[in-house]
């Protein structure tokens, strides 16, 4: 039986979940794809670095070309973070015939279309579910679950790190640095979390939310952004004390040939379902004109549920080689259009 073989760029917060995952459920996975897959290579920045998952050392490579130009990798998945760079490794993986997964947000919102179309060039599938609200398979429902519908509304919480500030500043009164360096621990937040609570990640996820929901490229230029970090511990008791709780909301609606999409902290009803979104949980609410209103919950960020979102992309990739298909690649025309946003 022909294994599949796997690189990873990346041995951090998401790779260790992704190592962790093929190990663990091997026998589920085997019985998905129907041949074992095999780790080949997994480039990182150091090699001696303790661990938190077992890997043969033999495994460990600091080059980059060990991964994507070599002949006996069929898929390459990017956990490592970054942009240009990794847009450039990604693309030489692309031209080298292997699919990638990726878990890169940032570099998705920026680079998206360009990845995309490289991927279709070459014959090869590129799938990003992990790039929005973590666990939750956020885009394979807007793409696949929801594809007949025409959607005109998304909101929610789409940042893990931001979240849990304001639930524990909120809820148990601690300091937003005392939970800022929490999240940080976990591994909730981006090695740089300026992006994390200036609102910069929700709005690359709320761009790329909004670019496969309404089928048209959102750039993050387009996203008005107001993060959190002004936000005090008197704000969050005062509107507690009107029945309000304060979360970082990421809002895509579409009116028309209009656009809006923007990321800012926002006054919830306390009896709102997204109000009860706490800790690292994501929660995305979207309005179609025939489903109605739909609501997708789960952890947002972490090591297994990010991971659970690549190996299950990893799985599809591996049923499209099986069926001699590529997924979602493909850039639709559509998303050569692009319609008023509200700022212009
Ligand atoms: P980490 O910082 O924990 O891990 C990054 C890994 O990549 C490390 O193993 C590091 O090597 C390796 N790496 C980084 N830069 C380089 C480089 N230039 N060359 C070689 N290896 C490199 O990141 P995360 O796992 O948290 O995140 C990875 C990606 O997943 C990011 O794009 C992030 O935005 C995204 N993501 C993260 C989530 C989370 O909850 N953490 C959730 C959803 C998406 P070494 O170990 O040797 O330092
Ligand atoms: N830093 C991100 C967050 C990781 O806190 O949501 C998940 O994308």
């Amino acid at each position: 039986m022909k294994k599949i073989s796997v690189g990873l760029l990346g041995l951090g917060t998401v790779g260790t979940g992704v190592v962790t995952i093929l190990t663990n459920h091997q026998d589920k996975l085997m019985h998905q794809v129907g041949c074992p897959i095999e780790l080949r290579k997994v480039l990182v920045q150091d090699i001696n670095k303790d661990r938190l998952v077992e890997v043969d050392q033999s495994l460990l490579t600091l080059e980059v070309d060990d991964v994507v130009c070599n002949p006996e990798i069929d898929i390459v998945i990017e956990v490592m973070g970054g942009v240009e760079e990794t847009r450039k490794h990604i693309l030489a993986a692309l031209k080298n015939k292997k699919h990638v997964v990726t878990a890169n947000k940032d570099l998705m919102a920026l680079y998206g279309p360009e990845l995309l179309m490289e991927a279709t060039n070459n014959g090869c599938d590129l799938f990003y579910e992990a790039s929005v609200a973590g666990g939750i398979p956020i885009l394979r429902s807007l793409v696949d679950g929801l594809a007949s519908d025409r959607i005109t509304k998304m909101m929610g919480i789409v940042n893990g790190t931001t979240n849990f500030i304001l639930t524990k500043m909120s809820k148990d009164k601690r300091t937003y640095e005392d939970v800022l360096s929490e999240a940080q621990r976990l591994g909730y937040a981006e090695s740089d979390p300026t992006s994390d609570v200036e609102g910069i990640d929700a709005a690359r996820k709320m761009a790329i939310l909004a670019t496969l929901g309404f089928s048209m490229n959102i750039a993050l230029d387009d996203v008005r952004i107001k993060g959190i970090s002004t936000i005090s511990e008197e704000d969050l008791d005062y509107s507690k004390r009107f029945g309000y709780t304060m979360k970082l909301i990421g809002m895509a609606a579409r009116d028309g040939d209009r656009v809006e999409v923007s990321v800012e902290p926002t006054l919830i009803s306390d009896h709102h379902p997204l109000a009860s979104v706490n800790d690292e949980y994501n929660a995305v609410y979207v309005l179609g004109e025939a489903v109605g209103e739909t609501m997708f919950y789960g952890p947002g960020a972490g090591s297994l549920p990010t991971a659970t979102a690549v190996v299950s992309d990893l799985v599809a990739v591996m049923k499209n080689m099986r069926l001699g298909v590529n997924g979602r690649s493909a850039v639709s025309p559509q998303f050569e259009k692009k319609l008023k946003v509200a700022s212009e």
